[in-house]
């Protein structure tokens, strides 16, 4: 079975227990600063696990794009990436433990869908501890399934606990399902440490929200939440131990192989690295990142630098990011015509990562001049000239330490590490500050396209009615970008309509004011607030005349008479049930 079967069959099997597919978000999480990445299939459905009707109904199903960086330095192992899709299925308040593992049994065994022997599978469910009680109850509907009781482990909260790290939101036990990858039969006893038993999928039961007092409340609707990794189990499903064997990543691999003219096996770390990275760079240039010194554009940045770098110990010499990305982009099975971002940015995305390739070969060559320099000058390069040239060359540490090496000298790592621990200190202290503000950038346009976005929000609630919601914003210094709960294509007479209304409101000057109040009275009083990851108690109302009224973290201008003219440049589908608004200023 492969990736795209496999995908198919997972969206299928929930469809026909009712779930409704939802198109895969987009990498780049809309308004939850917080964090860069989209790293789990539930992350853009925060707002609907905490009690937000969802406009598709309780019970959800898609396959999700994530990029996780957290564990970077394993990719290069067999399992390890960072960009994977993930498969998952959501309740609403729907159904709960005992339909979601009847439906996770049904769909791993029956010979419909996955087809495993129920000898090849094992469970870990919750232990308990203070704060929740052990989860019996899967446990029993694992055994009413035929799991027996020496296949089921209970393990704490590091293993079977799924939610918020540290912070405050939806959470709860989890109960994992592996599938025994050894040679031969599966032993009959379950011994979660043996590495030949593979996780496969995670049903969440988020019966919690986790408060700010770190209390665990109980919530009146749980919900359930699963995810399954489809690099992981398509590989697992073909009796492959490495990932990279599947056909997800061949033609990558084998792309590499001509340019570099070795084989995977010479060098199996570069060769995985290489494909991961340049794959998780496709994607995320498809969904707007481009390369620069913060953020998202810096984790771009970085995988490109690093896939380069893997490249250069192949012997790659030429410019080749670009040959791997099309490999990728030609994977029809798998990604083309599923992600219509990857076909409608191919020229962009070919464009940059040449662009980026340029600029780091030049980097790369500067740097070892440089090091050069050092190494003629002194004999000796400390561990602070090390990280000076690491920092302002963006150059590659083990490169630095190899061209020590090849002069015979090492780099002092103890004082190399202490500058750099220093530097990564400052830089999280200041982008903590910054996220802590809610938004990324607070310049003068950012801020013009957050008031004017109130401005359409409203317009499109007069004109097309109470039916509309914001289900997502995005704003570049170029342009805002909002989507919505509307059924049908705007019409070219509603769309001028919209226009003009959000034009009247400008030239009203309405004043926009701001006023601090409790969440619930924020409601009572007719503010629209619709999501963001979680509203606190108290939170900040923004109002334009009479016209709008929202709860929004801001900031905004003080009258709408300084947007100067509001003008929609494209009015596209975001998905079933969902529109697309982009409009400029100018
Ligand atoms: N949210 C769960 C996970 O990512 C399903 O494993």
């Amino acid at each position: 079975m492969n990736a795209r079967e496999l995908k198919d069959i997972f969206v299928n099997f929930f469809i026909t227990k009712g779930h409704v597919e939802i198109p895969s978000a987009s990498l780049i999480p809309e308004n939850d600063p917080s964090t860069l990445f989209i790293s789990a299939g539930m992350h853009p459905l925060v707002p609907y696990l905490l009690g937000q009707p969802h406009p598709q109904g309780v019970r959800l199903v898609d396959v999700q794009k994530c990029v996780r960086t957290g564990d970077i330095d394993d990719v290069g192992d067999t399992t390890h990436h960072t960009f994977f899709e993930m498969l998952g299925n959501w309740s609403l308040g729907d159904y709960f433990k005992k339909d979601m593992i009847a439906s996770s049994f049904e769909f791993l065994t029956s010979k419909k869908y996955l087809n495993i022997d129920p000898k090849y599978l094992a469970i870990t469910c919750f232990i308990g501890d203070e704060n929740a009680p052990k989860d019996n109850d899967s446990a029993t509907f694992w055994l009413t399934q035929g799991i027996p009781q020496s296949k089921i482990a209970f393990l704490p909260k590091e293993n079977n606990w799924w939610g918020p790290a540290g912070t405050t939101g939806p959470c709860g036990p989890d109960s994992e399902m592996f599938y025994w990858t050894g040679d031969g039969a599966a032993p009959q006893a379950f011994d979660p440490n043996d590495t030949r038993w593979v996780e496969i999928w995670n049903d969440v039961f988020m019966q919690y929200n986790k408060n700010a007092d770190g209390n665990y409340v109980l919530l009146t609707k749980p919900n359930v939440d699963t995810g399954m990794g489809v690099e992981r189990t398509t590989a697992v499903l073909n009796g492959f131990a490495d990932n990279y064997l599947t056909t997800i990543w061949q033609p990558i691999i084998k792309k590499i192989e001509e340019i570099s003219d070795k084989k995977y096996y010479d060098d199996l770390k570069a060769f995985r690295i290489i494909a991961d990275h340049l794959r998780t760079a496709v994607f995320m240039i498809a969904d707007g990142v481009q390369p620069s010194n913060k953020e998202a554009g810096y984790v771009l940045r970085r995988v490109i630098r690093r896939a380069i770098r893997q490249g250069k110990l192949l012997g790659i010499e030429s410019n080749f990011t670009k040959l791997i990305a099309q490999s990728v982009l030609d994977n029809q099975d798998n990604y083309a015509g599923v992600y219509s971002e990857l076909n409608q940015n191919t020229a962009k995305i070919l464009e940059l990562l040449e662009n980026e390739e340029i600029k780091f070969r030049k980097t790369l060559n500067n740097g070892l001049k440089e090091i050069q320099k050092l190494i003629d000058r002194q004999k000796a390069v400390s561990g602070s000239e090390a990280f000076d040239l690491y920092q302002s060359f963006g150059f590659p540490v083990e490169m630095i330490e190899e061209e020590l090496k090849r002069n015979n000298l090492t780099l002092d790592s103890v004082e190399f590490n202490l500058k750099k621990q220093m530097h990564q200190n400052l830089s999280q202290t200041l982008s903590a500050g910054k996220f802590k503000s809610g938004l990324a950038d607070h310049s003068e346009i950012i801020t013009k396209y957050h008031t004017a976005t109130h401005l359409l929000h409203q317009s499109l609630r007069n004109i097309l009615g109470p039916h509309v919601q914001q289900s997502g914003s995005n704003i570049t210094r170029e342009r805002l970008r909002f989507d919505f709960s509307h059924p049908e294509k705007l019409t070219e007479d509603q769309l001028s309509k919209v226009e003009a209304m959000v034009n009247d409101q400008i030239k009203l000057a309405l004043p926009v004011t701001m006023e601090t109040m409790k969440f619930v009275d924020a409601q009572k009083s007719g503010a629209l607030a619709f999501f963001g990851t979680k509203y606190p108690d108290t939170v900040s109302v923004y109002t334009m005349g009479t016209f709008s009224k929202e709860v929004c973290t801001g900031p905004h201008v003080t009258n709408t008479s300084l947007l100067g003219h509001f003008h929609i440049t494209k009015e596209e589908s975001a998905g079933s049930g969902k529109r697309r608004i982009y409009a400029v200023l100018d």
